[in-house]
């Protein structure tokens, strides 16, 4: 049976920062942010909205009649959940209307955990022929501001359905991970901004996908020039190019070039939009799937998935028949540019109305209220 993912989507709030603007007011350099890091701009999250209300309106943008009647469970992936006890899936559960005979849960490993929550998924309709899971990662990074980090923030959901006979790609079952208990960023249960310590975490994040990737040799027999291209976790944009840079000498120079034209194409919303966690591969897939034209059916793409403390995960998914026709590349792109860019000051202010401390319960009050969500929602693909 083929089975992987038959619908994406992705969700981003509705305002903006220029990362040349906030080099400026940093007194730092604007190309280290653009060129050194790799990053354009990055979303900036109001306090009516958290993960829920993100995951919620990515998937609403791909949810059918018949998806309801077929989804027996929803995985939710995050690392900036709005309860300890309860599964922001349950809330899906309620603003998408869905059965109330479906399983609900949330996963949590830093980045990693969307990448367990389709390999759950793939493998449940494997055991249930017929069956679909919906999978959301969904995540507002947050550093701090005036922090080293506070150029790759971001935030943002994906949500994919996963059934057999796909209409994008199939999961291929050639999975090869690994975990490692490194402290390169974390989050206390005290803190609503992540610890990090950015240059261990590169270091670590190159040093997995190296071993992984020859690992994932020995175990497949493939070669660099099997693959399209790559997908990789990208907290920023240059970080896909400190990995590829390890190995893309295995490949022919024509392939090379592929391969780099290919990751340029992997990072486009990415960096339009920053970190957004553990959707943050995803929307490098999309983007690489929007932007590169010259993929056809048949070509096979690594996922390279990576979650600080850390674990990381490479795999392969294959294009299905048709898979053009199913990626909603002009819907993102609309997405994006739509967006209001705000000044540094009204980010700083969006920022710190975000914090616990400085607003009601926004969470709760947001995803009772069907009529907001309905507002923060999508209407035909387009923004209400
Ligand atoms: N023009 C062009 N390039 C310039 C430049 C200029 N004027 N000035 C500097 N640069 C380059 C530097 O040479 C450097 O390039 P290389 O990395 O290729 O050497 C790059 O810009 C960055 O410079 P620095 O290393 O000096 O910058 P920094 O010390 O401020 O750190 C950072 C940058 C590490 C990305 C920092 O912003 C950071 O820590 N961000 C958070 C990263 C992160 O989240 N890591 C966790 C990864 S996993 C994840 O997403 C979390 C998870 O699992 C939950």
């Amino acid at each position: 049976m083929t089975i992987g993912i038959d619908k994406i989507a992705f969700y981003t709030p509705n305002y903006v920062l220029d990362l040349v603007t906030l080099a400026k007011a940093r007194g730092d350099e604007p190309d280290k942010y653009t060129i050194g890091i790799g990053q354009n701009r990055q979303t900036v999250v109001p306090n009516f909205e958290d993960v829920v209300t993100m995951g919620a309106n990515a998937a609403i943008k791909i949810i059918t009649a018949d998806d309801r009647e077929k989804i027996d469970l929803i995985i939710f992936a995050t690392e900036s959940g709005i309860d300890n006890s309860k599964s922001s899936a349950l809330y899906m559960q309620t603003l998408l209307e869905l059965s109330e005979f479906v399983r609900t849960i949330e996963l949590k490993q830093a980045c990693y955990a969307g990448t367990y929550g389709l390999m759950q998924a793939r493998d449940y309709v494997a055991t249930h022929p017929g069956r679909r899971v919906l999978v959301v990662a969904s995540d507002i990074a947050r550093y701090g501001l005036s922090t080293s980090g506070e150029v790759t923030q971001g935030a943002g959901a994906i949500a994919m359905i996963v059934s057999e006979a796909p209409k994008i790609v199939s999961i291929n079952t050639d999975s090869v991970y690994m975990s490692r208990n490194v402290s390169d960023f974390w989050r206390p249960v005290d803190r609503q901004e992540a610890l990090v310590d950015g240059h261990l975490s590169t270091d670590i994040y190159k040093e997995m996908f190296l071993t992984l990737w020859q690992r994932y040799q020995l175990k497949t027999n493939q070669q660099l020039n099997d693959f399209a291209g790559f997908a990789f976790h990208l907290p920023y944009t240059k970080m896909g190019k400190k990995a590829l840079d390890q190995i893309i000498n295995e490949a022919t120079l024509a392939h090379q070039q592929k391969l780099t034209h290919h990751l340029k194409a992997s990072q486009k919303f990415n960096r339009e939009v920053g970190n957004l966690y553990t959707g943050s591969v995803y929307l490098s897939l999309l983007s690489l799937l929007s932007y590169a034209t010259d993929l056809k059916s048949g070509d096979k793409l690594a996922i390279f998935s990576y979650g600080s403390g850390a674990e990381a995960e490479l795999y392969s998914v294959t294009l299905q028949n048709g898979f053009e026709n199913h990626v909603p590349a002009k819907m993102t792109q609309q997405l994006l540019l739509k967006r209001q860019l705000v000044s540094v000051n009204q980010y700083e202010t969006m920022f710190k109305s975000q914090l616990y401390d400085s607003h009601i319960n926004i969470n709760s009050n947001a995803v009772k209220d069907t009529k907001l969500f309905q507002f923060l929602g999508w209407h035909n693909g387009e923004r209400v």
